[in-house]
């Protein structure tokens, strides 16, 4: 066993870490505050190669490993969940689904521009009534012959109004509940397609959540991926994935709260001494430090897995339950260690706190982490 990462991975991770520090510290409580959409920032990720990072070079991706990705999104996240939110969207959710079950027509027409960033994508299971329950899919794709007609809704879609691509999850065959359901890719502009208005939200105000609408939206025979009734299968292996970035999310808006407060514990006096002096400060830090470790280990587990081409379903559940409840616990308690001026929005910990809680609700919430862990241990 070989914990040591190698320099190629401290080198992803530096790159990370500067990016983070440069392009999206400066900023990034303004984005918060008007809910800006970080455009700049993302074409620099593009042109950087992070948005399509375990991509093949064959489509225009960097063809790296998760456990890169996973130090990447770490990094970012630890000052700009907004902006990480749209890397691990499009890198798992969208990305990895196409290189993995696309065909080659898909994956040279969509896949390389999404790869390169030069599109961006959205992922679209949720709906009104689908979240957690997600085979109860209301959304149709009525097979025409030449094409399918689709019509519902999608809700809380991430890259909503940026993306130039979707791929829209939606029942074709009723009858056949989870087995009758398909995934399609479809462009933002064709005729019936509309986005909804913009979501107001308690944290990662930056990323851009919106509602989609279909209205006899007419998709071509060959945008549909996989053999029919692949859908529901394609939504959770690729959620497998995904639930990885998102773990690696939480995990660094933790460590980025928890750097926040050791920086200010020894600079805060009171009672004439640094507040890092007082042993209940050194123990909140100890605490947050030792999950943090923990949950980075977790994350690395599942990537490594991934990498390695094993069964990793439980293993990115598990990350993505362990990492998001550190999340929420480490940014809290940053606040605290903050006092009255962790409460204001100078010093970054009171954004973080509100970016932590949907780490754990999308991509499945704690509860649903928890049934797929249990399902699988008791199998
Ligand atoms: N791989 C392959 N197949 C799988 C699978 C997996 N990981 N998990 C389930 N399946 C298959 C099952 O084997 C079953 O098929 P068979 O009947 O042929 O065996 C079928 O899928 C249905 O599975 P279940 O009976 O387990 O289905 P369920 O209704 O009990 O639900 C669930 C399972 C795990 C709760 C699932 O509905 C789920 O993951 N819900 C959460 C949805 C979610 O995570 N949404 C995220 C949206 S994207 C997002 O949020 C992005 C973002 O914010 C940035
Ligand atoms: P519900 O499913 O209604 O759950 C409500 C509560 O009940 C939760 O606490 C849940 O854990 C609990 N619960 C439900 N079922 C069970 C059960 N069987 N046992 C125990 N507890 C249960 N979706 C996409 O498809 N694409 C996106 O890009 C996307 N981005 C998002 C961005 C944001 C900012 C948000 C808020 C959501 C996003 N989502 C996206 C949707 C997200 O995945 C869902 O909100 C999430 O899966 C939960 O679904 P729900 O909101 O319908 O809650």
């Amino acid at each position: 066993m070989n914990f040591e990462l190698s320099e190629e991975h401290k080198l992803i991770r530096q790159a990370a870490r500067d990016f983070a520090q440069t392009e999206l510290k400066p900023g990034v409580i303004e984005r918060d505050e008007h809910q800006k959409f970080p455009a700049e920032q993302v074409k620099k990720l593009a042109e950087l190669g992070f948005l399509g990072m375990m991509v093949s070079p064959d489509y225009n991706g960097a063809g790296l490993d998760t456990v890169s990705y996973v130090l990447a999104m770490e990094e970012l996240s630890k000052v700009d969940a907004s902006a990480s939110v749209v890397v691990s969207v499009n890198n798992s959710l969208v990305c990895y689904g196409l290189e993995a079950f696309g065909s080659d027509y898909q994956k040279e027409k969509y896949l390389k521009p999404l790869a390169s960033g030069e599109m961006l994508g959205a992922f679209c299971l949720s709906e009104p009534e689908a979240g957690s329950d997600a085979t109860s899919q209301k959304t149709t794709a009525i097979d025409m012959g030449d094409h399918y007609l689709l019509n519902g809704t999608k809700n809380w879609i991430t890259n909503g109004s940026t993306s130039s691509v979707c791929l829209v999850i939606a029942q074709t065959h009723p009858e056949k509940g989870h087995k009758g359901i398909n995934v399609f890719i479809v462009e933002k502009g064709w005729e019936g397609f509309t986005v909804g208005p913009k979501e107001n939200k308690l944290g990662i105000r930056g990323s851009d959540t919106h509602s989609l609408m279909f209205t006899d939206v007419k998709v071509p025979k060959e945008n549909r991926i996989g053999e029919d009734g692949f859908g529901f299968t394609f939504a959770m292996k690729t959620l497998e994935g995904g639930r990885i970035g998102i773990a690696a999310q939480a995990l660094g808006i933790a460590s980025g709260a928890y750097e926040l407060a050791v920086q200010y514990s020894k600079e805060r006096t009171t009672f004439g001494k640094p507040i890092s002096n007082h042993q209940s400060i050194q123990f909140k830090l100890a605490d947050m430090a030792t999950e943090i470790e923990a949950a980075r280990m977790l994350c690395l587990k599942a990537a490594w897995l991934k990498d390695q081409g094993l069964p990793y379903s439980q293993a990115s559940s598990m990350a993505k339950l362990f990492a998001s409840e550190v999340a929420m616990k480490t940014t809290i308690e940053a606040v605290q260690i903050h006092g009255g001026y962790g409460f204001v929005k100078e010093f970054h910990v009171e954004r973080l706190m509100r970016d932590a809680k949907i780490t754990q609700i999308y991509e499945g919430t704690s509860e649903i982490q928890k049934i797929v862990i249990s399902r699988e241990l008791l199998s």
